[in-house]
């Protein structure tokens, strides 16, 4: 028998993760949401992907614009993982965040740890979640910490040894 919804979430919780924005841009529209699920899958050719909701906006944006942005954020950019979860002016969400347009169009976050500029390559239907798969066409690593996500609180990386 499957496990239920609360034994899923404390199982997944448990799996400390880094912290994204994907965006994504059609025409002239941007749009972006923060996303734990993320993941290296290649290197040749040099694949990530990304787990989605079916009901999010900005998985139809990716869709539909084919391709995505991947930011990874800081340790002190907390706020701005609730901003980019929050359905409350969920289309501002840019205002004051500086961003530059990548090769694919996809509006890169300035000030993230790693920004990955993908081209949709693939969409793999997964229940109620998307796996979009894209090709890094350009990535760009800056020096710093990276926000952690476990059990529903964001912390800070601290070395074992
Ligand atoms: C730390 C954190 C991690 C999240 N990870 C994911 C994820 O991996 N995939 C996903 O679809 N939503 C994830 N979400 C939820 C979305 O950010 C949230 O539903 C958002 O409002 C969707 O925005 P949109 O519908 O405007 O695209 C996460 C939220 C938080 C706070």
């Amino acid at each position: 028998m499957a496990i239920n919804a609360d034994e899923f979430r404390a199982a997944m919780g448990s799996w400390a993760s880094g912290v994204t924005i994907i965006t994504s841009r059609e025409g002239e529209q941007i749009h972006g949401m923060t996303v734990s699920d993320f993941s290296g899958v290649s290197l040749e050719p040099p694949l990530v992907l990304v787990c989605a909701s079916k009901t999010s906006v900005t998985t139809g944006l990716i869709e539909r614009g084919r391709c995505f942005g991947v930011n990874v954020l800081r340790a002190e950019q907390s706020a701005l993982s609730n901003k980019f979860a929050s359905k409350k002016d969920e289309f501002r969400r840019f205002e004051g965040v500086a961003t530059y347009r990548a090769k694919t169009g996809a509006p890169l976050l300035e000030d993230a740890l790693v920004n990955l500029d993908c081209r949709l390559v693939a969409l793999h239907d997964a229940g109620d979640h998307v796996l979009c798969v894209g090709e890094i066409e350009e990535a760009r690593i800056a020096e710093g910490e990276p926000l952690v996500y476990f059990r529903g609180r964001y912390g800070r990386f601290e070395p074992a040894g």
